[in-house]
């Protein structure tokens, strides 16, 4: 996960956007620096910086290396129009309207919208380590235009936390939320999403311990599911496997 992000505005003379790119750098701990007009060529030269957090007139983004990672609700509208199939997430977690979830690899949030679509009254807290992921994620969920009003009340549901998810699962009660799931990053790289290979630039990329798993297990009332490739399930006994299409599965821990 890279570290040496800095924070621009766009290059235009925009003196207006330089406060929030103040904000940004103070809330995030990124550096700001002024734009000057400097191309993303030039910044990546002078700053040796691995990303760039830009504020733009709309939304804002970040400047990666392979393009621009921006908060958009991806999949999930598809994922969510046909109410009477749930999709794969919602079957593996058995969201049940009420329900308390914490998603603790939460990345840009595709799969916690679709579970918060499931949710009724209940709530969802997306845990994020990578700082500027969690932050454009956090700002998305607030400021986005939904596809639909299911999306729109979906992400009111979501509370996003910059933690690592081992130091937030040990800070919680036993027995506290319902379910706890997880979506690591893979180590092989087969991902063909634009987005995912955006993310991939800024993503913790540290593998699923036994200890987090063990924390999930003591926090979670019901189930802990972990999403990951079919044959790759490691030292972690699941106790059911929901399949989602060729080569995804969702292992369940049932509590
Ligand atoms: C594969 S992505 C999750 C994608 C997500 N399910 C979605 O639908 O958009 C995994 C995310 O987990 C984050 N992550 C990895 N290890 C983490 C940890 N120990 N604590 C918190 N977040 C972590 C990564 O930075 C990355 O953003």
């Amino acid at each position: 996960m890279p570290e040496n992000i800095c924070v621009v505005t766009t290059p235009r003379k925009r003196t207006d956007l330089e406060p929030r790119a103040i904000e940004t750098a103070v809330r995030t701990g990124l550096t700001y620096i002024p734009r000057n007009e400097y191309s993303f060529v030039k910044i990546f030269e002078k700053t040796g910086a691995a990303a760039i957090y830009v504020e733009a007139d709309d939304a804002p983004f970040i400047q990666t290396q392979k393009g621009r990672f921006f908060y958009h609700e991806n999949t999930a509208g598809m994922r969510t129009k046909n109410v009477s199939v749930p999709d794969p997430v919602i079957r593996a977690l058995d969201v049940r309207p009420g329900d308390s979830i914490i998603d603790a690899t939460m990345g840009l949030g595709c799969d916690s919208l679709v579970i918060a679509t499931a949710l009724g009254g209940g709530s969802l807290i997306g845990i994020e380590s990578s700082v500027p992921i969690a932050d454009i994620v956090k700002r998305g969920l607030n400021d986005y235009s939904y596809t639909s009003d299911a999306l729109a009340d979906a992400a009111k549901k979501i509370t996003v936390i910059r933690a690592d998810n081992i130091e937030y699962l040990r800070k919680c009660s036993d027995s506290s939320a319902d379910t706890v799931y997880f979506d690591p990053m893979f180590t092989d790289t087969i991902e063909t999403s634009s987005s995912m290979q955006r993310l991939k630039q800024l993503a913790d990329h540290s593998p699923l311990t036994t200890e987090v798993i063990e924390e999930a297990r003591r926090v979670a009332r019901r189930r802990v599911a972990v999403k990951t490739r079919r044959g790759s399930f490691g030292a972690i006994g699941f106790t059911d496997v929901i399949p989602s299409g060729n080569t995804i599965i969702y292992g369940i821990i049932r509590i």
